[in-house]
């Protein structure tokens, strides 16, 4: 058995995986620029686990690189992490995620193609869904995404099914997030933005730290039960043993599948609020502002799929994920 590729494994998502790989008994390299994370994730990895990762300081997109790396190690199958990720900068900078985004996937098929590596398991997003009617469901057409970020993602899902309908011994997973929150339960590794947080749960986190004095609730006039936007939070330990599913499932089939990992409940953001504070024994001040642009009012996934071919379902409840945001938060401090 070969080992595991993962790019952007000191991320956020890659580095909850790696833990859940290492632990499940697979050989990892991990692939990542360290544009947006940092090199002592490996040590915490290594901490958790008690097995040091193989790492390489790379730009996917770097062909040469990415094939010195190829040529060191048996790569069987890739977990494709890094990207950009920030939906308002890939409006002021389009072809910067266009760029990025689109060439680390080429580049990373076309080194795989040279080097025989058949498994390619894809970090996609919910954004695909555009503004469909939830619950998601895999067979939903795809697109109306609003905005740079999310049209990479289905660019490069198109990419990867075309290039398994033309490689018939090719196996592709996509994977389409719903919202990932919390963090592992050590309190070691977790989500860290740089700068202002996008996303509510750091947000959120931030504010309970004093880092922020109040948390802006973009618009409560939504068609929703309490005016707010309703989302899929998903715990990122069980979104990382949904890659472990997903890549058994990717090394024992080909051609391309798709796996919502989501929870299929909903929740809005001022029950987020009310699970932080109850959970965490804390006030979250907040203040109604307006709507913010792009946001839609519903998002949830169908989740049946991934039960009944990964045998996977995600277990963590709302709890379990403002508990571990918060104890992460507290330990950067
Ligand atoms: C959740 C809800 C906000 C911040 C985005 C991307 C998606 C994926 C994950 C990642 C919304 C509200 C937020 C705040 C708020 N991309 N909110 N105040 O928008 O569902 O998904 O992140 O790589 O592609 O679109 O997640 O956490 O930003 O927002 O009221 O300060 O919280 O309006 O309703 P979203 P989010």
């Amino acid at each position: 058995m070969g080992k595991i590729l993962l790019t952007g494994g000191c991320g956020f998502i890659g580095s909850h995986t790696a833990v859940e790989l290492i632990n499940e008994g697979y050989e990892i390299v991990i692939a990542d620029d360290l544009s947006n994370s940092s090199r002592d994730t490996v040590d915490k990895i290594e901490t958790i686990t008690g097995k040091r990762p193989l790492f390489y300081e790379i730009d996917v997109a770097d062909a040469a690189a990415l094939t010195a790396l190829f040529a060191e190690q048996p790569i069987d199958a890739v977990i494709h992490f890094a990207g950009f990720k920030a939906v308002g900068e890939s409006v002021e900078k389009p072809l910067a995620y266009y760029r990025n985004n689109l060439d680390s996937t080429l580049t990373l098929l076309e080194t795989m193609s040279r080097y025989g590596t058949k498994c390619f398991v894809f970090s996609s997003s919910a954004t695909v869904y555009g503004d469909a009617e939830p619950p998601f469901s895999e067979e939903l057409k795809t697109g109306g995404c609003t905005n740079p970020y999310g049209w990479t993602k289905y660019m490069i899902e198109q990419i990867l099914k075309d290039a398994a309908h033309a490689d018939p011994s090719l196996s592709v997973v996509l994977l389409r997030y719903f919202n990932p929150v919390g963090a592992h339960e050590s309190g070691l590794i977790g989500e860290k933005p740089s700068g202002i947080p996008n996303n509510l749960m750091p947000y959120i986190s931030q504010v309970a730290a004093g880092i922020r004095d109040h948390l802006n609730v973009f618009g409560n006039d939504y068609p929703t039960p309490d005016g707010t936007c309703i989302r899929d939070y998903i715990h990122v330990v069980d979104l990382a043993k949904g890659h472990v599913a997903a890549l058994g499932y990717g090394l024992a089939h080909t051609g391309a599948e798709i796996f919502n990992l989501g929870t299929g409940r909903g929740s809005s953001v001022l029950e987020m609020i009310r699970a932080f504070e109850t959970a965490n024994h804390l006030t979250i001040p907040f203040e109604i502002a307006p709507r913010r642009a792009g946001d839609l009012p519903f998002s949830f996934a169908k989740t049946e799929k991934a039960e009944k071919l990964l045998g996977w379902k995600a277990q963590k409840s709302l709890t379990d994920m403002c508990r571990d945001a918060w104890t992460f938060e507290k330990s950067c401090h």
